[in-house]
This record gives C-alpha cells, sequence and structure tokens, in this order.
C-alpha cells in the first residue's frame, strides 16, 4: 500500500491528490477544485473556510520557524494571530519589525499594516482562532534526554480554548509519539476527541536559515495527520501558502522523517570529522579527497568537517530519537557514536591551535587569540549550540586572551555559554590579526576576506578550509601541520 502522497496548492491548477487509505483520489482537476470526502462535517467546514482564506489561522512561538511560517500564511491571504510568551517579541511584531533575519522587516511591516499579522502573548487568543501550529522549543536537558516543556505549555494553553471543529497541529522537531502521545492526550482533557470533534497533525519545519536558495515557501512539508481528516485539512492549510506539501500516513511517520533527516546530517558530519582526524594523523589534506571524492557523479554527497556541532537541531534533534527507542530496549548506536566524534571536535581544534602555538614557540596561557566567526554556521547570526563558542571557553580555560569578530554576532552573553563572560566583537583590522599570535576560523562567513590572513597574520588555524592555498603558517582541521606537508609534498602538488 503506498503510504505517501503529495499534495499541490489547487490555486496552482496542478494536479492535487489526496491520500486515503493508500488510495489517491483527485482534489483537482482542470482547475476545479473537488472537495475531499471528509468523515465530518466539521471537517469539511474547516477545508472551505482554508480554501477561501477565512480560516484564522494561529501560529504559537514566533522565532525562526513561527514567525516565516505566520508571514507566509500572511502572504497567502489569511489573518494570522502570532502567539508568543514573549511580549518584547510581540511588540517587535507588531511595531513591523523583524528579530529573524531572513524574514525582512518589510515583510511584516505590509502585513501588520494590511492587519493580517498580528502578535500578542496572551494564550486566550486562541479562541479566536480555527487552527493553531506550534513552533516552540524543543531543546535536550543537561542530560540529553527531551525537555518538552514548551510542548506541554504551549498545549495545555491550547486545551483552555480548545473548541470543536479546530486544526492543531505541532510543527516542533519532536519524537515519534509526541504528537499522540503528549498532545492529544492533553487535548483529549477537554472531553473533545482528536480526529472527530477536533483535528491533530504533525507537520516538521525544515527552515534551514542563511540559506537564500530554500526557504519555508519553496521547501516541501511533510504533513501527518491523526486520520484521513486531519491529514487533508493539515495538508490544505499547508497547501495554501506553501508549494509543495507531501502527506505521510501518520504524525508518528511525519515526526520520524524530521528526525532520519537530522540524524542523516548529525551521522554524516561526525564521519567526516573522523575522516578529517584521520588525515589529520597520516598526514592527508582531507578537503582536497573530499573535493575530489565529490565528482563522483553518483552514490557520494559531500560533508565537511569543522569544530563540531552547531544550532538548534543537529546537535539536538538525533538525542531525542535515540532518547525515544531506549523505551523498547534499541540502542541507538550510530547515534551515540557521532555525538561523542562531534562532540570531541572542540577538543580537537583546542589541541590545533595549541601544536600551532608550539611550532612558534608559545604555549596556549597567556596567549592572544583572535577568533573569526562564532555564529554556529556561516551567514547567521544565532550561536545556539555554536561550537565556535565551545573552542572559545576552552582556550580561555587554558588561559589565552581571546577576543573574536563577527559582524552577525555583535554581543554573546555570559549566561548563554561555558565561558561565562559577556564578550563584543571586535572590528576586523589588518593590525587586530597581525597582533594577536594564532588567528583562528571557526565561522567562515561569506563576508570574510581572507586573501590576506595568511600573510597578515603570525599563526592561522583554519578550521573551514577557509584559506585555500598552503602557507607555512597556517595550521588547517585535517590536514597535515604545514612542516610535516612541506616535507612530504617535495616533488608533488601543492
Ligand atoms: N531554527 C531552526 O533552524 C529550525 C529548523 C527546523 C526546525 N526547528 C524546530 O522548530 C522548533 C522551534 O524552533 P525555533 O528555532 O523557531 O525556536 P525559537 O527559540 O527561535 O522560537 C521559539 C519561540 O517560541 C516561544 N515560546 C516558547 N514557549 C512558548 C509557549 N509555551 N507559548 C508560546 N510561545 C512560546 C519563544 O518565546 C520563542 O519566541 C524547534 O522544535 C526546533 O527544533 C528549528
Amino acid at each position: 500500500m503506498t503510504t505517501v502522497g503529495v499534495v499541490g496548492s489547487t490555486e496552482c491548477g496542478r494536479h492535487i491528490i489526496e491520500l486515503t487509505a493508500g488510495v489517491r483520489t483527485p482534489l483537482s482537476q482542470g482547475g476545479m477544485t473537488i472537495t475531499p470526502k471528509f468523515r465530518s462535517p466539521q471537517a469539511e467546514d474547516l477545508w472551505r473556510k482554508i480554501k477561501s482564506r477565512t480560516a484564522r489561522i494561529g501560529v504559537v512561538g514566533l522565532g525562526y520557524v513561527g514567525l516565516p511560517l505566520a508571514v507566509e500564511f500572511g502572504h497567502a491571504g489569511f489573518n494570522v494571530i502570532g502567539i508568543d510568551v514573549n511580549r518584547q517579541r510581540c511588540d517587535a511584531v507588531n511595531r513591523g519589525e523583524s528579530q529573524i533575519q531572513d524574514v525582512p522587516a518589510v515583510a511584516v511591516a505590509e502585513l501588520v499594516d494590511s492587519g493580517r499579522l498580528r502578535a500578542v502573548s496572551e494564550m486566550h487568543a486562541v479562541d479566536q482562532l480555527d487552527t493553531v501550529s506550534i513552533c516552540v522549543p524543543t531543546p535536550l536537558r543537561k542530560t540529553k534526554d527531551p525537555d518538552l516543556s514548551h510542548v506541554i505549555s504551549a498545549a495545555e494553553a491550547v486545551r483552555q480554548y480548545l473548541s470543536p471543529g479546530m486544526l492543531v497541529i505541532l510543527d516542533s522537531t519532536t519524537y515519534p509519539g509526541t504528537t499522540e502521545e503528549v498532545v492529544r492526550t492533553i487535548l483529549e482533557e477537554t472531553g473533545l476527541k482528536a480526529g472527530s470533534d477536533f483535528f491533530l497533525a504533525f507537520s516538521p519545519e525544515r527552515i534551514d536559515p542563511g540559506n537564500e536558495v530554500w526557504n519555508t515557501k519553496n521547501v516541501p512539508k511533510v504533513v501527518g495527520g491523526l486520520t484521513t481528516d486531519c491529514s487533508a485539512l493539515a495538508a490544505a492549510l499547508y497547501g495554501s501558502s506553501i508549494d509543495q506539501v507531501v502527506e505521510v500516513s501518520s504524525p508518528r511517520t511525519a515526526e520520524m522523517v524530521k528526525l532520519l533527516e537530522n540524524t542523516f546530517r548529525a551521522i554524516n558530519i561526525g564521519l567526516v570529522n573522523e575522516i578529517a582526524l584521520m588525515c589529520d594523523r597520516i598526514g592527508i589534506n582531507v578537503w582536497e579527497v573530499i573535493d575530489a571524492a565529490a565528482t563522483k557523479p553518483f552514490g557520494f554527497m559531500p560533508f565537511y568537517p569543522g569544530p563540531g556541532l552547531g544550532g538548534h537541531c543537529i546537535p539536538i534533534d538525533p538525542f531525542y530519537l535515540s532518547w525515544k527507542v531506549k523505551e523498547v530496549g534499541f540502542e541507538a548506536r550510530f547515534i551515540e557514536l557521532a555525538g561523542h566524534v562531534n562532540g570531541a571536535m572542540p577538543h580537537h581544534v583546542l589541541t590545533k591551535i595549541s601544536d600551532a602555538l608550539n611550532e612558534h614557540g608559545k604555549s596556549v596561557k597567556g596567549a592572544r587569540v583572535f577568533v573569526m566567526g562564532v555564529a554556529y554556521k556561516p551567514e547567521v547570526n544565532d550561536v545556539r549550540e555554536s561550537p565556535a563558542l565551545d573552542v572559545m571557553a576552552l582556550l580561555l580555560e587554558k588561559g589565552a586572551c581571546v577576543r573574536y569578530h563577527d559582524p552577525l554576532v555583535p554581543r554573546i552573553y555570559g549566561d548563554l555559554w561555558t565561558g561565562k563572560q559577556d564578550m563584543e566583537s571586535v572590528p576586523y583590522s589588518r593590525e587586530e590579526v597581525a597582533s594577536a599570535d594564532c588567528v583562528v576560523v571557526l565561522t567562515a562567513h561569506k563576508s570574510f576576506d581572507y586573501s590576506n590572513l595568511a600573510s597578515d597574520a603570525r599563526l592561522v588555524v583554519d578550521t573551514r578550509n577557509a584559506i585555500k592555498s598552503l602557507a607555512p603558517n597556517v595550521f588547517k582541521l585535517g590536514a597535515p601541520n604545514p612542516s610535516t606537508a612541506a616535507a612530504s609534498s617535495e616533488g608533488g602538488i601543492s
């Protein structure tokens, strides 16, 4: 039986399909919209409201995921209420500002001015809604166990105002079973039944902050509803504002889809980090190896080593899965191993810096280290879980004097990292570079100019292959140290 369907937007006049127990039913033929066969009249009523854009849409959590989603709903013609416990965030939205880099302030301002978007911090706004998309954080506890407190408090708040016919969709990344075991249980405490009195689905967000090509609108959205009515409604809602919707058979499947995607990344990054360490040890340049391997037109996808994993997703989400499968006595060995390898990378970078300083007759203690880039990845201003912060904290612990430059991160707050101190980005200058005992490239923003870095700096440790040429004072992660490389490349290609 087929379990995946693709549902397009009716407005595009494309061929639309719905999946009902494995049978694909056309929803649109020759530009004419066909109403799916709903079991519940309330579902059909909501479907009509979605199609006519009269459904009142709510997004709970206006962060990296929720704000872009709210904006897409607004662009599709809905009236949207964003709900966030952070009053300042709501005030900013209502002033037409965007705190999310990928969402232009002008887009927020236009929607606010036209009355299509409004942000509130009081949950009773749910009372006025037909649909609620929950986009709240899902971090890990220190023990690496899932912290569902935000999902639970959002679901409990929705429960107070849940009304018959409402559609609730969880978008936060989480372990398989959360929608049914946690959210459904909380919402059904009202006495209303999921699937008949109200509708429930899971739809993972796949946004990639800083990506100039792929965004909330053009990345296909996976949806999995509790029942076929739930799925059809979630697909209709997201299909109204997102280019392509991929329907799967259940919320658990949709939850697992997201964890497969992020586990795939975490494990492949772990693999390439380990290959980098091997190359380092046996005197091969891993960057050259990856570039050459990537010329294979099939069966290989390049991943790149670095100082570790960062962001709110890749270092965290796989542990939601490994935690969940422990319940059934399953040990997620790949996930644990990748976590181990990736988690050790900041320590390897510290060793590289220490080796480089050592070759220049210096110790880490007392060394002036200038860090370039602290965001968790290029072109973002987000430092959550950033490995750059881990490297900086290790350097401080060893007595180095650390300064950093990151045009996207003007300040690091002491309470948000293990280094514990507030730090400010210092402007980039050739003098700053020249005065450092070691410059460390940890995040390679495109705006950085590396052309003079090797000649201006006494020593560079490059964890991102930002400096393409070999130089006697450039130490690269995953490559032999310059003196070894010079000796072994005599007669070879440099
Ligand atoms: N950031 C990403 O790149 C990304 C990508 C894909 C998926 N996700 C997932 O999406 C979810 C949200 O992540 P994010 O990066 O948008 O988080 P975020 O921290 O940027 O935003 C979450 C927002 O939710 C608000 N919030 C928290 N609890 C709330 C509650 N009970 N009621 C109302 N508002 C509440 C917070 O104040 C915050 O503004 C997470 O599960 C994350 O794993 C994130």
